[in-house]
């Protein structure tokens, strides 16, 4: 598992100053610090492959993925996959097997079953499943600290070396306006307090189903990672479920990246992996994902012995330490998706997006330094 996002970020309480918010509000009431801001030239397929090529470098050999599943909110194209440009640039076989998915944050879950199902069937197969998105509210509204956006690349394979997704799992699915972006829109809409509640809902029917299901009780699940779209809504989930643990480690990452939607739930789980001073070895891990909309699924996985081997802790903080901060003056330019002229932007990964021409997107490779 892997995962990249931007190489710029603002600071919240650069943003509570120019929106005459109480920074207080946004790092303690919604517990954000920073947010990851996308420039011009960095877009959900050019994370995805960054975050691709860093697990890709864990395999003997790339021929050996056979399905490439892409889950997203954030998509540009209703027609083409966005894993179609990544299956390119990996240069993976062309009869893998490509496709997208979509349920708000909840997708890369989806997918992650599927590619466990069909591994199951297909033992010498495997899986690269991929979330990426970047999330954008419109300017001054409630939703504007909680922006943020990552990619995420979890290889799905017979005898894994991480993590062992479980077999119990228990989800719930039920109509509701609670976070949405039609077609025509660039910003998602949403209804915060709704969506919380919902979100917390899905919470308590999935957990009990899971219990029920698995026969098993709290106290055999030995730590609990929530799919956080700001931190303080983790802690609340962590406070009807797991009121006695600890879920800091799990939101390290997340409070100076923002809500990654799909990625959320496994930048999360891998910041618990990369930051726990405790042996995770053999220790069950149960998982909440929810994705607006809505549907929710509490499952969990076991870690593997000598998972540690698998891990880029220090990467992942370097990658995070050496972002660049941006002026609101900035951010407000990479909201509406402008470059500035007399700017060279950097990237994390290797690919960038050059310009769309006859609304296609050109994407080239980077030349190193
Ligand atoms: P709001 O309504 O502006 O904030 O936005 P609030 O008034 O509820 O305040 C937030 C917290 O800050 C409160 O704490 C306040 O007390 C506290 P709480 O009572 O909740 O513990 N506060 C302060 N603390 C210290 N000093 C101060 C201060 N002032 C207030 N001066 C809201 C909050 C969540 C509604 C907003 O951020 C929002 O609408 N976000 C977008 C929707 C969202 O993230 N929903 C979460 C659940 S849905 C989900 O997870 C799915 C999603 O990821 C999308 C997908 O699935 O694709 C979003």
């Amino acid at each position: 598992m892997a995962f990249s996002t931007s190489r710029y970020f603002l600071r919240l309480d650069t943003l509570a100053k120019n929106r005459n918010v109480d920074c207080a509000k946004y790092c303690i009431g919604i517990g954000q610090l920073k947010m990851s801001v996308f420039p011009p030239n960095e877009d959900i397929v050019t994370i995805a492959i960054s975050a691709a090529q860093k697990v890709m470098a864990r395999l003997v050999n790339k021929n050996e993925i056979d399905v490439l599943i892409f889950a997203t909110e954030s998509s540009f194209d209703l027609s083409k996959s966005a894993g179609i440009y990544v299956h390119h640039f990996l240069g993976l076989r062309p009869d893998c097997r490509v496709f997208d998915v979509k349920q708000a944050c909840y997708s890369v879950t989806a997918a992650l079953q599927l590619a466990r199902s069909f591994v199951k069937d297909n033992p010498d197969s495997k899986v690269l499943v991929i979330g990426s998105d970047i999330l954008k509210y419109s300017a001054g509204s409630s939703g504007e600290p909680t922006q943020g956006g990552a990619a995420i690349a979890i290889i799905v394979a017979k005898n894994p070396r991480l993590m062992i997704v479980e077999q119990h799992f228990s989800t719930y699915t039920t109509e509701i306006m609670d976070f949405w972006r039609p077609i025509e829109e660039g910003e998602a809409l949403f209804d915060g307090k709704l969506s919380a509640q919902n979100y917390l809902q899905s919470l308590e029917i999935t957990f009990l189903g899971y219990l029920k299901k698995s026969d098993l009780t709290p106290s055999d699940i030995d730590q609990v990672c929530f799919h956080a779209p700001f931190s303080k809504m983790a802690i609340k989930a962590r406070n009807k479920t797991f009121a006695d643990k600890s879920i800091d480690d799990t939101l390290i990452y997340n409070a100076i990246i923002g809500n990654s939607c799909s990625a959320s739930l496994y930048v999360c789980l891998i910041s618990l992996l990369d930051n726990s001073g405790d042996d995770l070895d053999g220790k069950r891990i149960g998982l909440f994902s929810y994705g607006s909309g809505s549907v929710a699924e509490f499952f969990s996985c076991t870690v593997v012995s000598g998972y540690r081997h698998m891990l880029s802790a220090e990467e992942n903080r370097k990658m995070l330490e050496d972002r660049i901060e941006v002026s609101f003056e900035e951010y407000e330019q990479f909201c509406k998706n402008q470059a500035d002229p007399g700017k060279k932007y950097a990237n994390v990964g290797s690919i960038r997006m050059v310009r769309v021409e006859n609304k296609q997107r050109i994407y080239e490779r980077r030349i190193a330094g």
